[in-house]
């Protein structure tokens, strides 16, 4: 039976594997946009935390976000914090870890003077805090 209507099937099993349809999530999807949009003049905004039962699609839809962020333009870093891997020191190496990493990269394509003061900023932290 599992095969019958694969081509046509909608549904994609797995863990955060997207959707064919992405079904309604548009209202936060344009909540996204709107923090990327005010994040790009220059304005803070309060971020957004998706939280749900096991399955309900927050890893797709986090995936989706990223897709959208990359887009505009924007270094996405993912990290996950967890208690047991040294708290927010731990977490503060990876996340400066994530930019350096993406900073790199994304300056092997095009190197701006901001991308450059970026990494540099990142770069002169202490050791501690890499
Ligand atoms: N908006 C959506 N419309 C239809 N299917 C979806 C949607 N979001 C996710 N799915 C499907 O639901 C399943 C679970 O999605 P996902 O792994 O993102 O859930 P999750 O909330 O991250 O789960 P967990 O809590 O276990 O990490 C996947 O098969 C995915 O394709
Ligand atoms: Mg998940």
């Amino acid at each position: 039976m599992g095969a019958m209507h694969s081509a046509s099937n909608p549904y994609s099993p797995g863990a955060g594997r997207r959707p064919f349809e992405l079904a309604g999530r548009t209202a936060l999807i344009n909540d996204f946009d709107l923090l990327i949009s005010r994040a790009a003049a220059g304005r803070t905004d309060r971020g957004i935390v998706l939280h749900g039962l096991h399955g309900v699609g927050k890893t797709v839809l986090l995936t989706e976000f990223r897709r959208r962020a990359e887009e505009a333009g924007f270094l996405v870093v993912s990290l996950e914090g967890r208690d047991a891997e040294g708290g927010p020191k731990a977490v503060r190496a990876k996340l400066a870890r994530g930019l350096l990493q993406a900073g790199r990269k994304a300056s092997s394509r095009a190197k701006t003077p901001a991308l450059a003061a970026a990494l540099g900023t990142i770069a002169s932290l202490p050791p501690a805090c890499r």
